[in-house]
């Protein structure tokens, strides 16, 4: 008589097992994706399945009442502490009597889905390098004497087969007492990227084990604080990057470095007592302890990354522009100042793809993936610095351009950083040449009736990034600024908003008393150098790859987020392209982040792929300045926009 077949759902993976064989070892044995902490104890709940009943035509099996094993003592004190859901068994207590169908619900799954990023990113499947076991040790006997810890990795070996795991001397220094608390049962959180212990409880660890996915930027530092069982994000929460007492941008903090003995060091300094606060609060407001948190990923661009792990930038300053290290790097969370977390608590930075292409850049590949799509795709991450790639399955090229702070409201006469009360949105009425806008803390338009009311606590305060480039492509548009980025005047336009600036023109945007928000002339300089700078360094990679056009651009970052695609192609800041294939992928990089930390083939995936990405340095291409000079026209001096006809 053959052994009675189990089939797994939602895998379809089937097998025929001897009568009495566990379920949990049934779906081991197959490889189906069942979860387990306490090792088959019955103590966990993790490895709930619901067995199906009656006729699976399909399956061309019939299950039987008595398919499973009947409830068992474990499972009913189970039962009736924690309460089962209705038609639920653990798995690691019934046996296959009969041929069975058995459903494995979600929470079950290790490897479970568990986000779609609405843009374009990848989903995150849950496959954690932190997964705990439960063990049960041998105590100490004086005739066959052997250390605690050698029982434990004993144990280990023996109930997980986990072999050759790093034990940090933090959580050495805990286990004796965790062993005897725990009546020699403790639960390990082993990170298995590192193969190496992360923590030890005594007893059942149930609470949940927390991973930081932070977002290291220049200008802020932003984090998602996410149970990684589950993959739900428990807290989110940023901080402005303190470093900016020392330089707007990256350029100006390597200067600082240069110019001041130790200067690196205090920035070091800085930025790692903000993003240990930063895990602080953000456990706080999601009720945990800090030390919770085993794991942090972190994304940053090059010159962040140098200052994070301690080393001085200035070497990223000046041509060839080399990296201390471009591999991904393994940490002691400790080692970087984050001593808020778990003792053994581990850090994981991504691999960075040049001296100004950073570890960002490499989770906005992870995150947007065209190394795994046939359109030729332009990712743009804009920042003061951006950074670009360029590709698709068959091939993919990287540069940075120095765009400068332009683009974040910096160097423009009435910018500001985005924030309550700066208008981010600009139309201009090409007939009349009035403008409308919208500021940042308001949804109403400022010709909608209630918007002074409205803004009346906030006020008008400046003009931020995504507002001024919308500004500038408007007065385009609406023929108050040429092709060559010259304000015409009042007479030229016809509106007395043109206003004599000096030698110059300025478009008034807003006015109230004496307080103005101005356009200058100046500041149209400011974004054509930007615009030319993010062009010049597209047209690069494009001749690098022997093509004339893109088919896909995404545009990254949080910035990214609020450029309208349509102005960013009047400016001519991005190739022409079909305005519906010109999308915005949010925080692609803080996506990035959170895949390598819920997804541990993540990291190894980017890691191969940056190190095929090919590098184009912007700095010393002769072609870049050809490109950037063309580029200074709006929307382009040669190339042809034919999307924006019509
Ligand atoms: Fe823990 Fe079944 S494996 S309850």
């Amino acid at each position: 008589m053959t052994d009675p077949l189990v089939i797994f759902m939602p895998s379809g993976k089937r097998g025929h097992f001897p009568s009495g064989t566990p379920v949990l070892q049934a779906a081991r044995a197959l490889g189906v994706d069942l979860d387990s902490v306490c090792g088959g104890r019955g103590i966990c709940s993790k490895c709930q399945v619901q067995p199906g009943s009656g006729s699976f035509p399909k399956l061309g099996v019939t299950v039987a009442p008595d398919a499973l094993s009947a409830v068992n003592a474990v499972e009913r004190r189970y039962d009736e502490k924690r309460g089962l859901k209705p038609g639920r068994r653990l798995g690691c207590q019934a046996t296959v009597q009969g041929d069975v169908v058995i459903d494995v619900p979600p929470e079950s799954q290790v490897h479970r889905q568990v986000v779609r990023k609405a843009a374009s990113g990848r989903a995150i499947v849950m496959d954690p390098a932190t997964r705990l076991h439960m063990v049960t040790v041998e105590e100490p006997d004086m005739d066959a004497p052997s250390g605690d810890l050698e029982r434990l990795r004993a144990a280990l070996a023996d109930q997980w087969d986990l072999r050759d795991l790093a034990v940090p001397l933090a959580l050495l220094r805990g286990l004796q007492a965790a062993l005897r608390k725990g009546g020699w049962q403790v639960t390990v959180a082993v990170n298995h990227d590192e193969n190496r212990i992360s923590a030890i409880w005594p007893g059942l660890r149930e609470a949940p084990v927390l991973g930081l996915a932070v977002d290291l930027g220049s200008t802020t530092i932003a984090a998602h604080l996410c149970d990684l069982s589950t993959g739900a994000v428990l807290a989110s929460g940023g901080v402005m990057n303190p470093q900016i007492r020392f330089g707007e941008d990256l350029m100006s903090r390597v200067s600082y470095a240069m110019m001041n003995t130790g200067g690196d060091v205090e920035m070091t300094a800085a930025v790692r007592e903000a993003l240990d606060r930063l895990a602080v609060e953000l456990a706080a407001e999601a009720g945990v302890p800090p030390g919770d948190i085993l794991e942090a990923v972190i994304v940053c661009n090059p010159v962040m990354h140098h200052l994070l792990i301690g080393v001085d930038p200035v070497e990223l300053g000046q041509a060839p522009f080399a990296l201390a290290t471009s591999d991904a790097l393994r940490l002691g969370a400790e080692e970087i100042g984050l001593a808020a977390l778990g003792p053994g608590a581990r850090a994981y930075i991504l691999p960075c793809i040049a001296g100004h292409v950073g570890a960002d850049a490499a989770a906005v590949a992870l995150s947007e993936a065209p190394d795994k799509t046939e359109a030729l795709t332009l990712i743009v991450d804009v920042g003061t610095n951006a950074e670009l790639l360029l590709g698709n399955r068959d091939r993919l090229l990287a540069c940075s351009s120095p765009t400068g702070p332009a683009f974040e409201g910096a160097q423009i006469s009435s910018g500001q950083r985005a924030a309550p009360g700066a208008i981010e949105r600009v139309e201009i009425d090409p007939a009349t040449k009035e403008p409308r806008f919208r500021v940042i803390g308001c949804d109403l338009w400022s010709d909608d009736p209630g918007f002074a009311a409205a803004t009346e606590g906030t006020g008008i305060t400046g003009i931020c990034g995504s507002g001024i480039i919308e500004a500038v492509a408007e007065m385009r548009m609406a023929g108050i600024v040429d092709a060559k980025g010259l304000i015409g005047s009042a007479a030229q336009v016809g509106t007395p908003r043109c206003v004599a600036e000096g030698r110059t023109h300025g478009y008034l945007l807003w006015e109230d008393g004496d307080r103005r928000i101005l356009v200058t002339q100046g500041d149209i300089r400011a974004i054509q150098l930007a615009k030319s700078a993010l062009y010049a360094g597209a047209r690069l990679l494009m001749d690098e790859a022997g093509v004339d056009g893109v088919e896909r651009v995404v545009l990254a970052g949080a910035f990214g987020a609020h450029i309208s695609p349509r102005h960013a192609m009047v400016l001519g800041m991005i190739p022409d392209a079909a305005l519906d294939h010109v999308t915005s992928a949010g925080n692609a990089a803080g996506h990035g982040a959170r895949m390598a930390l819920c997804n541990r083939a993540a990291r190894a995936h980017i890691e191969a792929l940056v190190r095929r990405i090919e590098k184009v340095e912007t700095a010393v291409a002769p072609r870049f300045q050809e490109h950037f000079v063309a580029a200074n026209a709006i929307p382009h001096a040669t190339d042809p926009f034919a999307h924006l006809a019509g």
